[in-house]
């Protein structure tokens, strides 16, 4: 470790969280330059939905390579990107009946958010941008102005500015419906709030704490962006591409969002690739308008398009949910065995938050859990809710190993709240 120490910038986060050296992964394994194995309940943030090294993308990416296949093209139109492009209509657009334009951003989720930010005001001639409590957009100026989370927000070192926060679905308690008062604060034209460009939302919100979002809290907000001429962003990027067990995680709700960002998984191997999905009426960008030096990375087409293939039945989203129904079950078990109140579980297919209602006691499970060879991490307000993100593709038998280790890991820290 003393390299990275010395070496590396004090802005290390997760390799505080998790004190050893990996090596190598394969499926939902990590393992140490010490042959030590972990279970992976982290899943690169949601980048690694398919494993680590799946076989299948790791097949086609070195048929790639070693065919000189294209590496780097800027937007250049490449083999790799058409049938990228194409597959992505066929298996995702088409069967929903979707009609998006695809704009490949700079490869972070941030800079997705950003072009979308841009793009509807753009579209609309207007400034601001409603965003929720406890959203995570990302750490660039505009989306980090749309990001809830003080600590990050601080570090911006300049005014965040163009945002008008909203509370969350649940925020307010069960029984508020938080969109009442934007309802009314809207048709006010003496209430202070202008007409917005745009609402950015989760539909669960990941780093926030997994806070789910109702279907009827969604479509009243798709109505009321409808009603004031404002786009709806769908911010897909952590619960997007299978997740939920479904594509989109708005999938069934009846909303089709104007602009949905996609990062994270879409890329398949853990390769970076961000993309915003633009109604056809709203790609009224200039050519090169929002450039960028690597957008839409070849290997990511190539990989990202073999993950596309997963979702050509229903075999993978199956899967997650019942992998899910199992992880909820036990989480449940183990909610019901602690007997505290303020711990509360949240969650929707393979994205599960265990609130332990205490930061401390969150990190202390942390450490409890890396002792015993897991990797997961605390999100939400201060770092109080357990998330759960396995790989979709995780073998029932460390899935269960895992859930083991969680539960004793949050039982034996029971003294740190
Ligand atoms: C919902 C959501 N939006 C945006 C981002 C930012 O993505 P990136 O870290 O790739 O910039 C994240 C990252 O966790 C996210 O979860």
């Amino acid at each position: 470790m003393e390299v990275f120490e010395q070496l590396e910038s004090r802005i290390r986060g997760y390799c505080r969280t998790w004190p050893a050296v990996f090596d190598r992964a394969k499926g939902a394994r990590q393992i140490d330059e010490n042959g030590k194995e972990y279970i992976d309940f982290f899943a690169g943030a949601g980048v690694l939905n398919f494993g680590h090294n799946d076989d299948r993308m790791k097949a086609a990416l070195l048929r790639y390579l070693e065919s000189d296949g294209v590496t780097h093209s800027l937007d250049m139109a490449t083999t790799a990107k058409r049938t990228f492009l194409q597959t992505f209509h066929d298996v995702v657009l088409k069967p929903r009946g979707l009609d998006y334009r695809m704009q490949f951003t700079g490869p972070t989720g941030s800079n997705a958010v950003e072009a979308a930010l841009k793009l509807a005001r753009k579209v609309t001639g207007r400034r601001t941008v409603v965003a929720f409590t406890n959203g995570f957009h990302g750490m660039t100026l505009g989306s980090l102005a749309c990001t809830g989370n003080a600590k990050y927000r601080d570090a911006a070192g300049v005014p965040l500015e163009h945002v008008v926060r909203a509370p969350f679905d649940g925020y307010l308690g069960e029984d508020v419906d938080t969109l009442e008062e934007l309802r009314r604060m809207l048709a006010d034209p003496s209430s202070g709030v202008a007409p917005p460009a745009a609402f950015v939302v989760e539909t669960i919100q990941a780093e926030g704490g997994v806070n789910v979002a109702r279907t009827a809290w969604l479509k009243g907000l798709a109505e009321l962006a409808k009603a004031h001429g404002a786009l709806l962003i769908v911010d897909d990027i952590q619960v997007g591409v299978g997740r939920t067990g479904s594509y989109f995680s708005f999938d069934g709700t009846g909303i089709e969002p104007d602009i949905v960002c996609l990062a994270k998984g879409i890329g398949g191997y853990g390769l970076p690739l961000a993309v915003c999905l633009v109604k056809p009426e709203h790609d009224q960008w200039s050519p090169g308008e929002h450039t960028g030096t690597f957008r839409g990375q070849d290997l990511a087409f190539v990989a990202g398009t073999v993950a596309l293939s997963y979702f050509a039945d229903d075999a993978l989203c199956d899967a997650v949910k019942r992998k899910g129904a199992k992880t909820h079950g036990r989480l449940d078990a183990l909610v019901e065995s602690l007997g505290r109140p303020e711990v509360d579980l949240r969650g929707r297919g393979m994205i599960h938050g265990l609130d332990l209602g205490s930061g401390a006691w969150a990190t202390a499970a942390t450490k409890a859990a890396f002792e015993r060879q897991l990797i997961i991490s605390p999100c939400g307000p201060s770092g109080r809710v357990m998330k759960v993100i396995a790989p979709l593709n995780i073998p029932d038998a460390d899935l269960d190993a895992g859930l083991d280790r969680l539960c004793e890991a949050v039982q034996a820290t029971k003294g740190a709240a």
